[in-house]
């Protein structure tokens, strides 16, 4: 199969996608954080579709997408506690909602769990896809099972060239990382962190938990609160190491891993933040952003894992606090790094 890849900016290729969405295709498309891989959300032949493109293991459930706040409430059995608020608050933009489905969500979507994840994006284009579809669509990221999301066209070109018939380009996401994923079933909890922080879903709603396995492996036993926590993920081909301190004392032991790396022969690369950058003396660095401005780390770090991916054996990468959007920095990349991590 060939794979076209045509602009957002062309009228014709949103309606193009939305013709392949409504004959059971797929079509990547952006959205304001990562691209994703797009299938009617109410057939689940078309979902199941995705699961095949991408090697996804079908235990793992999906997102849908929908163009209108109002088209979410067909999704839910009932209307979710605190959903207005929310949606009225943050949609569209990078929080998915979790509640009971209703009859029409086809088990494919959610592995037959009795809950689905629905979320409005924040990019015209996606949302004109889905309204010219006339159908929620059903969207994992875009990537390789396994592999870091992609944030270009190109990232989805280099995972599914082949795989798919469509890529709609819309240009780098805003984000880069997946949105927020909050269940609504019983206290509402984090089950994913993103761009819209526990801090801001407080202001909003009380009281809001984060599910155990965010910073940490799954426990021996221990049943994941969102099936997408138990895989191994995020994760370029090099392997990444993450060292959690103070700018200056990260630096000190990156630069010591990365000698003894460079020593054994290995490509090493370094993904520093601005304030390490000049402890690094001339070894090999990549600059993530600064430390007070987490989500601008967000938005760099699958696309730098991509980039320096090619040309390393090794990636050793500065960990940050977890305030804000430092949390979804760090549930990715100590994910990426198979949370093979030392806090200084
Ligand atoms: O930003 C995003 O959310 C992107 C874009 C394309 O919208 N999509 C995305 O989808 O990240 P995906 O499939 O890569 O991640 C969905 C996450 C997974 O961790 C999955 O386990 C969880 O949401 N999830 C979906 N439905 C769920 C449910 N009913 N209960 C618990 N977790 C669920
Ligand atoms: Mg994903």
């Amino acid at each position: 199969m060939e794979t076209t890849v045509l602009s957002t900016q062309d009228t014709k290729a949103v309606a193009l996608g939305a013709d392949l969405i409504r004959t059971g295709g797929l079509v990547a498309f952006p959205t304001e954080t990562v691209y994703g891989l797009g299938a009617d959300g109410l057939d689940g032949a078309a979902v199941d579709r995705i699961f095949e493109a991408k090697g996804r293991p079908n235990d793992n459930p999906l997102i849908l997408h929908v163009a209108q706040k109002e088209d979410a409430f067909r999704l839910w059995a009932g209307e979710p506690p605190f959903a207005r608020q929310l949606m009225d608050t943050f949609w569209p933009g990078p929080l998915t909602l979790i509640y009971y489905r209703s009859k029409i969500v086809p088990d494919e979507v959610t592995a037959s769990l009795d809950t689905v994840a629905v979320r409005m994006p924040d990019n015209e284009a996606a949302r004109a896809l889905i309204a010219a579809a006339g159908a929620p669509i059903a969207a994992p990221s875009a990537n390789l099972s396994g592999k870091p999301s992609p944030t270009t066209a190109q990232h989805v070109l280099q995972d599914m060239s082949g795989r798919i018939p469509l890529i709609l380009d819309g240009g780098p996401c805003h984000c880069g990382v997946e949105s927020t994923v909050l269940s609504l079933v019983g206290t509402p909890t984090i089950l994913r962190p993103g761009a819209i922080t526990k801090e801001m879903l407080a202001a909003v709603i009380g009281e809001v938990s984060l599910a155990h396995s965010i910073l940490k492996p799954l426990e021996a036993g221990e049943k994941a609160a969102s099936p997408g926590m138990k895989y191994r993920h995020y994760a370029p081909n090099a392997q990444v190491l993450v060292a959690v301190g103070e700018a200056e004392a990260a630096a000190a032991r990156l630069s010591a891993l990365y000698d003894e790396w460079t020593a054994q022969g290995k490509r090493v690369a370094i993904a520093a933040t601005a304030e390490a950058l000049p402890f690094y003396g001339d070894r090999r660095t990549a600059l993530m952003g600064s430390r007070r401005d987490p989500a601008t780390l967000c938005r760099r770090l699958f696309s730098l894992l991509r980039e320096l991916d090619g040309d390393s054996d090794v990636i050793l990468c500065e960990g940050v606090g977890t305030e804000g959007a430092g949390l979804a920095f760090m549930n990715r990349l100590l994910r990426s790094a198979g949370f093979r991590v030392e806090y200084l």
